[in-house]
């Protein structure tokens, strides 16, 4: 196979050091989520998608979004909207934070987004999405980026104009999931449009949809062209698919140790994010995709799940595997502490650690 997963590539002057992208993913993409993800091989992490609406009016927890710390990097952050200047307001306020790419989402098909006149809805209006990545592109001096889905309707093949039209207008490379807005996760995404886009740009086109192993990976590296992979879903409570993506095949079978380890470890690094009260919701939905894959037994998953506090979940963890102590211990003790680089920024931001 030619594909060469552990090679570097460039987003403009951003060297990404493999061809494995970690996806963003409205709360899932927490920081403790993207420096696993870098830890585990992914070359390039994003955050879930940001409101520039948000940005603008200094909303605190979408600001909380904006802290990055310094074993994230390469790290992008998503910004969405639909108001050319306060993207591009939104945009600078990414790059003092210490984004190394601004990518802007062009393909959320959830109502309450596209409504607004972001996301998937500017598949649609080309005219508008040009403008705002031209706008934005001129506003920072870090790559922008696009991601897109294949269009709004079924069977659509809008991202075949708008990709092309979207590097005249300053995108350093593009992501495609080519599902159509309408479509939501059903069907499976159709990488010959992949193919296609790559055809079009002279800017790396980063292919996201269905990507889960290394096999996956390479098929849709080969038939498509692609720079890299996309992975999201797949890479859920199971960075060690990330490793076996990247070419480490032992990795893919964790001992329950090590799984019961990370899990630890992102929950401790969560609760230091969001604080206790917002991990603990937030939290539920990893315990499943941790301990799932024939790691535990079901009964244990729904345990966790009903324990009131995350200490709680933490002990009983250490009690089902008890040496996935001296594994947290070696964790943490690489954590380096995370910045947040913007001034005048509410005190209480810095809180959470
Ligand atoms: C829970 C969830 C949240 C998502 N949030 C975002 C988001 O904030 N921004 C975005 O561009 N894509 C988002 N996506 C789409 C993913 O980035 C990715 O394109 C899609 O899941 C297909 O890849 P996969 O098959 O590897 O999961 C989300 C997907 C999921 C499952």
């Amino acid at each position: 196979m030619s594909s060469g997963l552990r090679e570097s590539w460039w987003i403009g002057d951003v060297e990404v050091p493999t061809r494995v992208v970690l996806a963003p993913m409205a709360g899932v993409s927490v920081q403790a989520f993207r420096r696993q993800g870098r830890r585990f091989g992914a070359g390039l992490v994003c955050s879930e998608m940001v409101s520039c609406a948000g940005i603008e009016h200094r909303n605190e927890r979408t600001l909380g979004y904006l802290r990055v710390s310094s074993d994230e990097h390469p790290l992008a952050i998503q910004i969405f909207g639909s108001e050319p200047q306060a993207m591009a307001e939104a945009a600078r306020m990414v790059e003092a934070a210490g984004a190394d790419i601004v990518d802007m989402n062009f393909g959320c098909p959830v109502r309450k987004v596209t409504k607004t006149g972001a996301g998937a809805n500017l598949l649609e209006d080309v005219s508008l999405a040009c403008r705002i990545t031209e706008t934005v592109a001129a506003a920072v001096s870090v790559p922008v980026t696009v991601k897109m889905r294949r269009g709004v309707g079924d069977g659509s093949r809008a991202c075949l104009e708008l990709g092309p039209r979207l590097v005249e207008s300053g995108a350093a490379a593009l992501t495609l999931h080519p599902r159509s807005a309408k479509q939501m996760y059903t069907g499976w995404a159709d990488h010959s449009l992949t193919a296609e886009l790559v055809s079009l740009v002279d800017v790396p086109v980063i292919a996201s949809g269905d990507v889960t192993s290394r096999v996956k990976a390479e098929a849709v590296l080969d038939a498509t062209g692609a720079a890299a992979v996309m992975v999201g879903r797949g890479a859920q409570g199971n960075p060690w698919a990330l490793a076996e993506i990247v070419g480490d095949a032992e990795a893919a079978q964790p001992s329950r140790e090590e799984v019961a380890a990370e899990l630890i470890h992102f929950v401790r690094e969560t609760v230091r994010e969001l604080g206790e009260q917002r991990a603990n919701g937030f939290l539920k939905k990893f315990y499943g995709w941790y301990l799932g894959h024939g790691r535990f037994p079901k009964p244990f998953k729904q345990e966790l799940v009903q324990l009131k506090t995350t200490d709680e979940v933490v002990t009983r963890l250490l009690a089902a595997a008890p040496g996935a102590a001296e594994i947290v211990e070696r964790l943490e003790a690489d954590v380096p502490e995370s910045e947040l680089l913007l001034e005048g920024m509410p005190i209480s931001i810095y809180g959470g650690g």
